[in-house]
């Protein structure tokens, strides 16, 4: 039996621990906002949090979560939207949508730790999570934006 926390919810299923959170997450759980992208670390889609740390849940078996608090996009503000969602909402940062939830889980643990990222910061921080659209610049601009 494995036991999962996700946003300040226990979660209890079977398996014997070498699931992919990413398959928990999505498939038995229903939290579908965690997109997969290439199931080997690469892209970013997969990214939630563990304790406030940003991973990458596609290349995490459950039973390496024990008992840290998973964050996922559904969860990161009990009232409403987080910052970064509004930001990203204010400059239509999304073209297709896929990458963004990752993209956001990212930008929101980079301001957690580095409340007025420069250019740079923002660069190496994001530099893991892949938009096929493009849509760098706008991404860029909506975390200066939250921050400010
Ligand atoms: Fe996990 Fe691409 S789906 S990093």
């Amino acid at each position: 039996m494995i036991t999962l926390s996700v946003n300040g919810k226990q979660h209890q299923f079977d398996d014997d621990g070498d699931m992919p959170l990413l398959w928990a997450l999505r498939d038995i759980l229903k939290y579908t906002g965690t997109k997969y992208g290439c199931g080997k670390g690469l892209c970013g889609a997969c990214t939630v949090h563990l304790d406030g740390q940003p991973i990458r849940s596609c290349v995490t078996p459950v039973s390496a979560v024990g008992q840290q608090n998973i964050t996922t996009v559904e969860g990161l503000s009990a009232q409403g939207e987080h910052v970064v969602q509004q930001a990203w909402q204010r400059l239509n940062v999304p073209q297709c949508g896929y990458c963004q939830s990752g993209q956001i889980m990212s930008a929101v643990a980079l301001l957690a730790r580095n409340a007025q990222p420069s250019d740079q910061d923002i660069e190496q921080a994001m530099s893991g999570n892949i938009c096929r659209c493009g849509t760098y610049q706008r991404i860029k601009a909506a975390i200066h934006h939250a921050a400010d």
